[in-house]
């Protein structure tokens, strides 16, 4: 399941732009600075494949990259960045929501949530979206190194938090992973997860 070969293929403005192929894929999707680049580039152990950013709001395009020439990661543009025009924004659910309902060879949304912080509406709001879609989904939650803020829960506290919030929409609880970007926590896991998700 280790990747060995990371090839960028392409940006795309609309789902109808996206490579026309059959080979699997998983999307990466979450919030602006969520860390969703940084787990690309962890994932495929190089710094620099998905561009990462202080600055929410970088990754703005539909990004294909080709692993081991056998499936895709999609780097998305991530949501809820206030700071975004509004433009900016309604196209974000325009053409990231015909991506998901229109792209055959999506196997799963990996949703990137932050486990530093408490659980967020919006992305209570997404994963019960992807779920009232039937989009097959794996939650991951990210900055799992970071120590609690002076006065907020460690982010073990906010994963259980975010379980409980969800938990009354699903019949069977969506997979889900603990990571770091920085540690490589769940990493190897992670891998393992997506490869038998592909062999399905
Ligand atoms: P957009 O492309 O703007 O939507 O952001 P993104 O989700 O791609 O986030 P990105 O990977 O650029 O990371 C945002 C910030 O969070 C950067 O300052 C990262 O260094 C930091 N970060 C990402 N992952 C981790 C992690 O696992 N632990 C810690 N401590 N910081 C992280
Ligand atoms: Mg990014």
């Amino acid at each position: 399941s280790q990747i060995k070969e990371v090839e960028f293929v392409k940006s795309s403005g609309r789902a109808k732009d996206c490579p026309k192929d059959d080979r699997p894929e998983f999307a990466i999707l979450g919030r602006s600075n969520v860390g969703k680049s940084s787990l690309i580039n962890a994932l495929v152990r190089k710094k620099e494949v998905a561009l990462t950013s202080k600055k929410p709001g970088k990754t703005q395009l539909i990004n294909h990259f080709l692993v081991n020439k056998s499936w895709y990661i999609v780097d998305l543009p991530g949501y809820g960045f206030a700071r975004a025009s509004d433009a900016a924004r309604t196209d974000w659910s325009s053409f990231t929501k015909g991506y998901f309902l229109n792209r055959d060879t999506l196997v799963a949304v990996l949703l990137l949530i932050d486990a530093s912080v408490p659980p967020q509406r919006i992305d209570v709001d997404c994963a019960n979206w992807l779920g009232r879609n039937n989009i097959p989904m794996t939650f991951v939650f990210t900055k799992c190194d970071k120590l609690k803020a002076s006065k907020g829960k460690r982010p073990d506290e906010n994963i259980r938090d975010f379980q409980e919030l969800i938990r009354e929409n699903y019949k069977q609880h969506p997979a889900w992973i603990m990571t770091s970007s920085v540690t490589g926590l769940g990493r190897d896991e992670l891998l393992l997860h997506l490869s038998q998700l592909r062999n399905y």
